[in-house]
């Protein structure tokens, strides 16, 4: 089974941007499920370098175009390897040992076909397309995309007959209806094609940057007849048949929406003329906007997917573009979103339980676990496993990385509901003890396998700290991804992932804390909080709405019929004491706390418990649910505000 996807090579007068990043970043996700899935893989990526703008961009710095490109080259290098992609290929369109040949054995072939002619245009064309655009999709004389007038074009061109293969695409597209993915693509393309196609020029007179029609040496081949022939140069067309009989016809390309109709309409149209077989499919994926906007230079408005990158490292990103984003839908990023879904989903969820797993194995059984059945928890992992599955095969990447999270959100919940920490307490629950832990633990290497495309670093990581250090290429989603029975681990626990972000007007500041909502349960509470559902990032006026003091304890003494509370006299800095019920009998006998100084939020309603008002909350911390501590204000006298 093999497996070979490609995404569009980019133009190389600008950086990689977050909308570019995008394209690559999806498309690594699938050729990672590809490989993990046990597929003989191979990921193309590439630059699109003969373009005018990149012609024009080196003139004014005074460049070699080549040389430009090359340095292109890197920069763009740079940006992938930061994002981990893992592509297998790189072609670059000035390659003469691979693009040139096969450029020119496809324009020589579609003109041994009947296919070229030579004719005269007239026309606009628009520089940033760098495509011809028909004068009724211009708005108001202006680009639809770019925003530009373009130039009025009028010279000899190479034509190629597209318009005779307006029956045969139709023919193509209802013989293979998932040629063009998703549906909305798909129509609009049925729609274009239904309409009629008129030929196109394939070539452009009198320019020397580019590959020359071998037919006439006058004229070099036209930038998106030439762009598109990568995909089929890199793996031997015209070079290396053995190799090109391996890998084509190629299985999917990514593209965007912008050119989908390049890659359904003029592509196959050429291969067909070219008498070389059509790809399997083509995936047009929408946009990533900006708050709702274009990303644009003029706007000022370009995420550097550098800086996303660098904020947390590269796999909070790509968890967010895919699962944030319905595949081939538009999506948007801003970065408070981002800031939101990276505490919601890996501080406050992943990472929240693979620290309770590993520091509750560590505390209560020296970091050991015996893999011992599972029951409710293996049934939720193999549904959604099923589910991750069936998502991923059709590319719905936001799908499959919504079932790999509900799993962690099932493993957190089942640990809230088992509570090993009241386990714990008696050495009679050893094996259910290792049991609810062992379930969580299988939980998680399960869900990390399933992440393990979207998120490759952090999943080797995580399933690093439950005993399993072989190299991602060594996976396999069938063995791998199901329920194991028996076997031992040794987990480590290695201190928090992804610690919390705070937000503070504007700024971010990340704390060494992974919070672990079982542990922040207030002591007012009952037992241990649930799983944090997603507590949303707050500002610091927000914050300032809390009124956190420190108060000393003059008396304490317990509830009758109430194993949970104890009621406080604590002296607060205030005219009269104040009494507080706190959930923390269970941790304190009353007179140890006696003399304490301790934190209270001092502004919190009023409440009755027990026919008792209490007024405010005492802030304590209880590890995995167990004992609870309270927070000690020494050496802070009675009244001190705490921020
Ligand atoms: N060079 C051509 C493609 C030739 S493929 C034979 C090109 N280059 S591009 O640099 O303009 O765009 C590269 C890819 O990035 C395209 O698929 C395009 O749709 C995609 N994107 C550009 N901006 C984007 C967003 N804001 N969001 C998502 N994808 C975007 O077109």
């Amino acid at each position: 089974m093999r497996y070979f996807l490609t995404t569009a090579i980019d133009f190389v007068n600008s950086r990689p941007h977050l909308g570019t990043a995008y394209e690559k970043i999806t498309a690594d996700i699938i050729a990672r499920y590809r490989r993990l899935a046990g597929y003989d893989t191979h990921f193309l990526m590439g630059n699109d370098e003969h373009s005018q703008n990149v012609f024009r961009k080196a003139a004014e710095q005074g460049t070699d175009p080549l040389a430009y490109c090359d340095g292109m080259e890197q920069v763009f290098r740079d940006v992938w390897k930061r994002l981990d992609l893992s592509f297998d290929d790189f072609i670059r369109t000035t390659d003469r040992k691979r693009h040139f040949p096969a450029v020119q054995k496809m324009a020589q072939a579609c003109l041994d076909n009947g296919d070229i002619y030579e004719g005269a245009y007239e026309g606009w064309y628009c520089e940033s397309c760098e495509a011809f655009k028909p004068e009724k999709d211009l708005v108001e004389g202006t680009c639809p995309i770019h925003k530009t007038t373009p130039k009025w074009i009028k010279e000899k061109n190479w034509f190629f007959r597209l318009s005779k293969y307006q029956q045969p695409l139709l023919k193509h597209y209802a013989d293979h209806p998932s040629f063009i993915e998703p549906e909305i693509r798909r129509n609009e393309i049925l729609r274009l094609v239904e309409g009629g196609l008129e030929d196109i020029s394939m070539s452009r007179a009198g320019q020397s940057w580019g590959i020359p029609v071998p037919f006439d040496p006058t004229s070099v081949v036209y930038v998106w007849f030439d762009a598109l022939i990568n995909y089929a140069a890199a793996v031997g067309y015209g070079w290396d048949d053995a190799l090109f009989k391996k890998w084509w016809p190629a299985n999917l390309h990514v593209v965007g929406k912008d050119i989908t109709r390049f890659h359904c309409v003029i592509w196959p149209a050429m291969l067909m003329s070219a008498r070389v077989a059509l790809p399997e499919q083509v995936f047009g994926h929408g946009w990533v906007y900006f708050k709702g906007e274009r990303m644009s230079k003029t706007m000022g408005n370009i995420v550097d997917p550098l800086d996303a990158a660098n904020k947390f490292g590269p796999d909070p990103l790509r968890l967010y573009l895919a699962k944030e984003i319905p595949y081939g839908g538009d999506g948007d990023f801003t970065w408070e979103r981002f800031e939101e879904k990276y505490n919601a989903d890996l501080a406050n969820n992943l990472g929240n339980l693979v620290n309770r797993v590993a520091s509750m194995t560590e505390r209560y059984q020296q970091g050991r676990i015996r893999t011992t059945g599972g029951g409710a928890l293996a049934a939720i992992a193999a549904e959604n496993v099923a589910a991750y599955k069936s998502a991923m095969n059709v590319h719905a990447l936001h799908e499959g990385a919504a079932a790999a999270f509900r799993l962690v959100s099932a493993a957190n919940n089942f640990i809230a509901e088992k509570q090993p920490w009241s386990l714990a307490k008696d050495p009679a629950n050893a094996d259910q003890l290792n049991g609810v832990l062992a379930d969580s633990a299988e939980a998680v290497r399960i869900a990390a396998t399933l992440l393990s495309p979207i998120m490759p670093s952090s999943a080797r990581e995580v399933l690093r700290r439950l005993g399993d250090d072989r190299p991602s290429k060594d996976r396999r989603l069938d063995t791998d991804a199901s329920w194991r029975t028996s076997g031992e681990k040794q987990i480590l626990n290695a201190g928090a992932l992804w610690p919390r972000i705070e937000a503070e007007k504007g700024a971010v500041n990340v704390t060494d804390e992974t919070p672990k909502p079982a542990e922040a349960a207030p002591a007012t509470q009952a037992g241990p909080a649930p799983v944090a559902a997603t507590p949303s990032i707050i500002t610091i006026d927000d914050f300032a709405k809390i009124e956190l003091k420190t108060a000393k304890v003059l008396e304490a003494e317990k509830m009758p019929k109430s194993q949970r509370l104890l009621k406080l006299k604590v002296d607060a800095g205030e005219a009269e004491p104040r009494t507080i019920l706190a959930g923390i009998a269970e941790s304190y006998e009353p007179e140890q706390l006696i003399g304490k100084s301790i934190v209270i939020v001092a502004n919190l309603a009023p409440r009755k418990m027990m026919g008792l008002e209490s007024n405010g909350m005492v802030l304590a911390a209880s590890p995995d649910g167990g004992k609870a501590f309270v927070l000690n204000s020494e050496p802070a006298p009675p009244g001190t505000k705490v921020r």
